[in-house]
C-alpha cells in the first residue's frame, strides 16, 4: 500500500487492518510550486494499493504523479483508493459551455490504474465515464456506529440527493428518517422548503455526503429546531469545511466527519469498509 499526503492516517489504518505494508509517498514542492513525488521502493511487480484523497486540487495532481510513478513499477495489479472523489457535484452540464468536471477528472484518473475505489461518490453514474473496473463504498455505515453511540433517535436528509443516505443510516440504526427539498441559490445560499416532521423532543442527525460551506445544513437546522428538535446533529462523510463553515455550524450540539478528509470534525473511519472492499480484490 502507497499513501500520498492526503490520506496518511487513513492508510495507516487501512494497511493494519489488511496486514499490508505500507510506503509513505515523499512529496515536496520546487521553488516554483511544482509538485515533486518519489516513492521508495523497490515495488516491481507487486500488487499495488495507492490511497489519495483528492482534495483539494493540489491533492488531484499528486495523485497523478503518484500513478505515474507506480504504473512505472510493472505492478502486477494497481488499485487506485480515492476517498473523497472531488469534482463530482459537477457531474453534468448545468450550463451550456460548462466542462463536466466529474468525466474529466474520472478520465483522468484511470489512465494508470487497474481499478478504482471511491467513497460515496456524489454521484454513481460517474461509473459511465470509468472503463475500468469501479468500486463505490458507502461511508453511511461509519457514521452510523456513531450515531448510535451518541444516541442519535432520527435521521434527516438536508436534500432528495441525501435520502438514501438518511434511508440507509436510518435502516442500520433501526430509526425513523426523512428529507427534506432544498434549492440551491448560488454557492452561499440555499432554500430549504418547510415541512412538517415528527421530531419534537427527539436527538436528530441531518445527515449529506458533503459539507461544504455548511449553508445546506444550517438551513435544515432552522427547520427541525423550529419544530422542537431537542438536540441536532450535523454528520457527513466528505467534510471540507469552507468558506464560514464553523460559524455557520455552531448552532449545532456536534459535528461529525469521517477520515475521507481531515478536519477538526474527523471522528470516524471509513477503514473498515474499505479494508472489506480491499480485502476482496486479490
Ligand atoms: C450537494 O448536493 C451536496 O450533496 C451537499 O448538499 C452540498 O455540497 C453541501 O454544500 P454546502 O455545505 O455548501 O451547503
Amino acid at each position: 500500500m502507497v499513501s500520498g499526503s492526503a490520506s496518511v492516517r487513513l492508510s495507516t489504518q487501512l494497511s493494519g487492518i489488511l496486514s499490508a505494508e505500507l510506503t509513505v509517498a515523499e512529496v515536496s514542492t520546487f521553488a516554483d510550486g511544482e509538485l515533486y513525488v518519489r516513492i521508495p521502493g523497490p515495488l516491481d511487480g507487486e500488487d499495488l494499493v495507492v490511497v489519495q484523497t483528492s482534495y483539494p486540487n493540489d491533492k488531484l495532481l499528486e495523485l497523478f504523479l503518484l500513478q505515474d510513478a507506480l504504473w512505472d513499477s510493472r505492478p502486477a495489479s494497481l488499485t487506485v483508493v480515492i476517498p473523497y472523489f472531488a469534482y463530482g457535484r459537477q457531474d453534468k452540464r448545468f450550463r451550456e459551455g460548462e466542462a463536466i468536471s466529474s468525466r474529466a477528472v474520472a478520465k483522468r484518473v484511470q489512465i494508470n490504474a487497474h481499478r478504482i475505489v471511491t467513497v460515496d461518490v456524489h454521484d454513481r453514474r460517474v461509473v459511465d465515464y470509468f472503463d475500468v473496473p469501479f468500486k463505490d463504498i458507502s461511508g453511511m455505515p461509519a457514521l452510523a456506529r456513531y450515531f448510535a453511540e451518541q444516541g442519535v433517535e432520527m435521521v434527516l436528509a438536508p436534500d432528495e440527493n441525501a435520502a438514501r443516505h438518511a434511508e440507509a443510516i436510518g435502516s442500520l440504526m433501526g430509526v425513523p428518517w426523512d428529507y427534506l427539498k432544498k434549492e440551491r441559490i448560488d454557492s452561499w445560499t440555499v432554500e430549504t422548503e418547510e415541512k412538517a416532521l415528527e421530531v419534537e423532543g427527539l436527538k436528530v442527525a441531518i445527515v449529506d455526503d458533503v459539507i461544504s460551506t455548511g449553508g445546506t445544513m444550517a438551513s435544515a437546522a432552522r427547520i427541525i429546531k423550529r419544530q422542537g428538535a431537542r438536540s441536532v446533529v450535523a454528520g457527513c462523510v466528505h467534510g471540507l469545511f469552507v468558506g464560514g463553515a464553523d460559524d455557520r455550524l455552531k448552532g449545532f450540539d456536534d459535528v461529525v466527519a469521517t477520515d475521507t478528509v481531515y478536519s477538526g470534525y474527523t471522528k470516524v473511519s471509513v477503514a473498515p469498509e474499505l479494508a472489506e472492499e480491499l480485502s476482496r480484490l486479490k
